[in-house]
């Protein structure tokens, strides 16, 4: 009997403690900087005071999207560095050197599920999968340049490959975003489509230009970083748009 009060004691602190989630406060500017420099998407909660509109909510989300570093941050030396003038929820990003700012005071409806999305959402990293919610993000971006991997799931090299197109992310940070596509997803069929291509085809890598809504191959064979970045390179200089892009599809689709 003891030993039962005793462990559900145990159980009810280790709750506790759980729900109360301390985050890292941002004194200074060089404290920001490090802190946003430390992973490839952070979030900081731009709040003048804890409490404030949208603040219940904001922990609410960061807690549920457990996966993104976030901070907390009410110094107006930070704020004037990041152009806030009120309080903000940001994402940083390194993929295309973006910040966007949700504001509470502005939204019609705040609630954690819509923090969680604009998270969700926001969420573009050096290499992106591409799914439904990814997508609008990926849209939304300055960057209007796609280096696509076209892989299946579960094949050979998949995240091998994923690697070394990967790799080449940063070096191309706020010029190309690179998105992984996987083959074997059903919901994806029209982005294979785009490209003229079929699950057995795979892995390809593609790059479609949203400015004049074009897309070109790679040729087949090895993925290899160097192919991919000469590929890349190609666009870059102009060279790769006087070759023949991939046929037009029979149904346009967003990607
Ligand atoms: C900035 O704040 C951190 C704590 O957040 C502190 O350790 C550091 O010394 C401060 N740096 C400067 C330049 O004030
Ligand atoms: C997959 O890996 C094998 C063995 O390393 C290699 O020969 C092959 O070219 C790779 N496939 C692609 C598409 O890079």
């Amino acid at each position: 009997m003891l030993l039962l009060l005793v462990v559900s004691l145990l159980v009810t602190c280790s709750r506790a403690e759980d729900k109360e989630i301390t985050l890292p406060r941002l004194m200074n500017i060089s404290a920001a900087e490090t802190f946003i420099d430390s992973a490839e998407v952070v979030i900081i909660g731009f709040f003048e005071a804890d409490g404030g509109l949208g603040f219940k909510e904001f922990l609410a989300a960061v807690e549920e999207v457990k996966s993104l570093p976030a901070a907390l941050c009410n110094e107006k030396e930070v704020w004037a560095k990041y152009s806030i003038d009120s309080d903000s929820i940001s994402i940083f990003r390194k993929a295309d050197l973006h910040q966007e700012n949700l504001k509470p005071a502005k939204m019609e409806k705040l609630d954690k599920d819509g923090v969680v999305r604009f998270f969700s959402i926001m969420n573009i990293r050096y290499i992106t999968e591409y799914n439904q919610v990814s997508a609008v993000g990926l849209f939304q971006s300055k960057v209007k340049v796609h280096v696509v991997l076209l892989a299946n799931r579960g094949s050979d090299n998949y995240s091998e490959l994923k690697d070394r197109v990967g790799a080449l992310a940063p070096h191309y940070a706020g010029k190309m975003l690179f998105v992984q596509i996987n083959g074997k997803d059903q919901a994806n069929a029209r982005a294979l489509d785009y490209f003229n291509l079929k699950s057995g085809d795979l892995p390809r890598v593609g790059l479609y230009d949203a400015e004049s809504d074009k897309s070109w191959l790679m040729g087949p064979g090895e993925i290899s970083t160097e192919r991919v970045q000469n590929f890349c390179d190609s666009f870059l200089s102009g060279e790769l748009q006087k070759e023949k892009e991939t046929a037009e599809p029979e149904v346009k689709s967003e990607l």
